[in-house]
């Protein structure tokens, strides 16, 4: 990465809690990319669902009889009801069942009956489907689609970072902890916080004693003034000598994930970034995941789950608290500031801010984001 050489602005306060101007980025980023919003594990059986809001949209996930992920608009046909309320569940008899007018729905979405309904002689079924969504997976990851042909396949859209963790078995993994929260921020603000490590020294002192280049404020050993402690070249930022992992004492007393090489545990440490829905943590004995949905312009939900091989938890019962410390805290640090920040954007007197060399990475997520914007009327 290169560092800014010249003073930048950084994206209008106002971008940061404006309704209208969040209205425009769910038109242009969260209504049309690839958002992750579970994991496959989530709907074990067919006809299992769950519910999951993508900007303003309200959406039914589920698994259909042959098995397959499903997406749909949580609206009935019909007049437009809601059609699920409880946030999970299973469907009755693998049948959707609206609670106005009790117009059912087949797994796949199709309409199957409405009872107790004189229909007009020229009303076809097969014309009233559910409101589909397009779906696809990736290592065990939900993600959905919302614009009615995406602009890119799944695999695209993930492109190179997928790569990063690729020998990881994310798909068979299973979530052993899972803690929502929800921050006081706009998305971005979040997004942001997770782009640069500048905080990082005064934010995270237990993070920093794991990743000894994160007390520079910098990301890659490219940016720092230390050499690379790893094999020649290398740059990936990795954890301090003799540690193993992200713990709070970097070892682990965790089985190594099988399948990354003795390369990709070395540094005990590497990131794969989906902007803005996902990013992946991946150790060498557990994997952590960060899931982001905006709910408000000010109002963001973060989904984190630990992930393990199945098996592991059971017999490790007494290291999962552990396994989960030093990540809660970033979390929770990550959190305090961005609810910080939040709250001084709001200031009359700020328009904007300026980016330090460290924050390049903003500075193109914001150049990305303007991209984006310029593509929607
Ligand atoms: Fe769903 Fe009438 S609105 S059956
Ligand atoms: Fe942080």
């Amino acid at each position: 990465m290169t560092l800014l050489d010249r003073t930048t602005a950084t994206l209008p306060a106002a971008w940061y809690y404006d309704p209208a101007q969040y209205a425009r980025e769910l038109e242009a980023v969260w209504h049309r990319d690839w958002v992750c919003v579970g994991r496959l594990e989530d709907l074990p059986e067919p006809g299992d669902y769950f519910l999951a809001d993508v900007g303003s949209e309200r959406l039914v996930v589920t698994r259909d009889r042959d098995g397959r992920p499903r997406a749909f608009h949580n609206t009935c046909r019909h007049r437009g009801s809601t059609l699920c309320t409880e946030s999970r569940g299973r469907f009755a008899g693998g049948r959707i069942v609206c609670p106005y007018h009790a117009w059912s729905y087949g797994l796949s979405g199709e309409l199957l009956a409405t009872p107790k309904m004189k229909l007009p002689s020229d009303f076809r079924r097969e014309d009233y489907p559910l409101y589909a969504v397009n779906i696809d997976t990736w290592g065990g990851f939900l993600f959905v689609n919302l614009s009615g042909q995406p602009a890119t396949s799944l695999a695209e859209f993930l492109g190179g970072e997928a790569r990063n963790v690729e020998r990881w078995p994310l798909a068979s993994l299973v979530s052993v902890r899972r803690e929502v929260t929800t921050l006081a921020c706009n998305w971005k603000v979040f997004w942001e916080n997770y782009s640069e490590c500048y905080h990082c020294p005064g934010i995270h002192p237990e993070l920093c004693r794991v990743m000894p280049l994160y007390r520079e404020g910098v990301l890659s050993y490219a940016d720092s003034r230390e050499a690379p402690p790893g094999a020649a070249g290398d740059l990936r930022p990795r954890v301090a000598p003799g540690f193993v992992t992200w713990t709070l004492d970097g070892l682990t007393r965790l089985p190594l994930i099988e399948g990354p090489s003795d390369a990709d545990r070395a540094p005990g440490v590497v990131f794969a970034s989906f902007t803005a829905s996902l990013f992946v943590v991946a150790h060498p004995d557990y994997v952590r995941s960060v899931r982001i949905l905006p709910r408000g312009p000010e109002r963001v939900e973060l989904t984190v789950d630990w992930l393990l091989p199945p098996g592991v938890a059971e017999a490790h019962p007494g290291d999962i608290e552990r396994m989960c410390e030093l990540g809660r805290r970033v979390v929770a640090q990550d959190g305090r500031v961005c609810e910080l920040n939040q709250q001084g954007l709001r200031s009359q007197r700020h328009r904007a801010g300026v980016l330090m060399p460290q924050e390049q990475s903003l500075h193109e997520f914001h150049e990305w984001l303007r991209s984006r914007l310029k593509e929607v009327p």
